[in-house]
């Protein structure tokens, strides 16, 4: 087990990375938690809930909304969960995002814990305290910014894990290699998914690594108001064509980041775009797709990150270094159709 300590503006969290599901019984006490968790992994990890007080909610992302937030608030009151409870989110990005967000608000607050079992929650979701929910297209638009006190990494929970979400995850670890990290960059082109799921010391290394990369970013600027926004490279068009196009989170941020590192050869005289769609590809992500330029900006309009008529788009200088820069809407129109004509 390592174990590494974060301290973000409130109280530290303890992260147990390579560790073992059992150790949960020694941070909380079973009496006073409740943990939860979605069907899927319920259902494929049954025996580690046996004795815990649990929760088990419709899985996907169309139960990120507030009737799942009721319905479990309900339960937490017919168990007689109070202030002295701890609430852990056993699962993937929508259990860790309800958890926390729940936590945030029942009885003004209670503490809370994470073991997230899907590659992107382990590198991504359960990391930085955004917790939130979807309300109708737009995702995420409710939600607090609220640290848990621990996060507990078993990977052997990801025995049970789809193929395509393996795939998901590994879009959010390309991104962080491309915005923060050109060795991890080069060492995910020399690999393939394959040797990460087959070598649990090689997969040990890589989680820990974008762990690392996330919680430091975080760490600097908690409230997104700098650095923070790295963390969105691929995402701005990513969020918008997931939703009008459904296709997955790492599908549609794959074809975000390959958006991104075109206009960033337009704007920023970057050279290795063809690199970027190669690790995609590599990891079986999609690099392009046809989407109508006009529509996919009236919905990244309206996306909260958005300001006024310019919009913060992440970019990349080289391998290894995002940045942020601020383009106009209807420059940023011109650009995504000269993406879409080059083709
Ligand atoms: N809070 C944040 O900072 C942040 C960051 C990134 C993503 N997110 C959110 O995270 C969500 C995506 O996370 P996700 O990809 O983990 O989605 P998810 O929670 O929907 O999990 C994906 C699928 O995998 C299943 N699953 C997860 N772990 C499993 C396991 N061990 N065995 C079997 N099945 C398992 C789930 O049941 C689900 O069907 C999105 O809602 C996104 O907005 C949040
Ligand atoms: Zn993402």
């Amino acid at each position: 087990m390592k174990k590494l300590q974060y301290q973000f503006s409130g109280k530290p969290t303890t992260y147990y990375l390579d560790a073992d599901f059992g150790y949960l019984e020694k941070l909380v006490d079973k009496d006073h938690a409740v943990l939860i968790t979605d069907e899927h992994i319920f259902k494929g990890q049954q025996k580690r809930f046996g004795g815990w007080n649990t929760i088990v909610i419709h899985a996907g992302e169309e139960y990120k909304v507030q009737a799942t937030v009721d319905s479990v608030i309900s339960q937490l009151i017919e168990m007689g969960a109070d202030r002295q409870t701890t609430l852990v989110g056993v699962g993937g990005g929508v259990v860790t995002d309800i958890t926390g967000y729940v936590a945030a608000i029942y009885m003004r607050g209670l503490s809370f814990g994470f073991v997230p079992t899907s590659v992107l929650s382990m590198v991504d979701a359960a990391i930085g305290g955004k917790n939130g929910i979807d309300v109708g297209v737009y995702k995420n638009m409710v939600g607090t910014i609220r640290q848990p006190s621990f996060l507990l990494h078993d990977y052997s929970l990801l025995k049970t894990l789809p193929k395509e979400e393996w795939v998901n995850g590994f879009a959010e670890i390309i991104k962080h290699a491309a915005i923060r990290d050109a060795a991890l960059f080069r060492e995910l082109e020399k690999n393939k998914l394959g040797t990460y799921q087959k070598d649990k010391t090689a997969l040990a290394r890589l989680i820990r690594r974008n762990v690392v990369i996330k919680s430091d970013i975080v760490r600097q600027d908690e409230f997104e108001r700098g650095d923070r926004r790295l963390l969105n490279f691929g995402h701005t068009l990513g969020h918008a064509i997931e939703n009008l196009y459904e296709l997955s989170h790492g599908q549609a941020i794959s074809i975000g980041m390959v958006a991104a590192s075109m206009i960033s050869e337009e704007i920023l005289d970057f050279r290795e775009t063809d690199r970027v769609m190669a690790v995609l590809k590599k990891y079986g992500l999609p690099t392009l797709a046809e989407f109508d330029p006009k529509e996919v900006l009236n919905v990244m309009r309206r996306d909260k990150k958005k300001v006024k008529e310019t919009m913060n788009y992440v970019l990349l200088k080289k391998l290894g270094q995002g940045v942020v820069k601020p383009i106009p809407v209807n420059e940023l129109e011109k650009l995504l159709q000269s993406i879409i004509t080059a083709r």
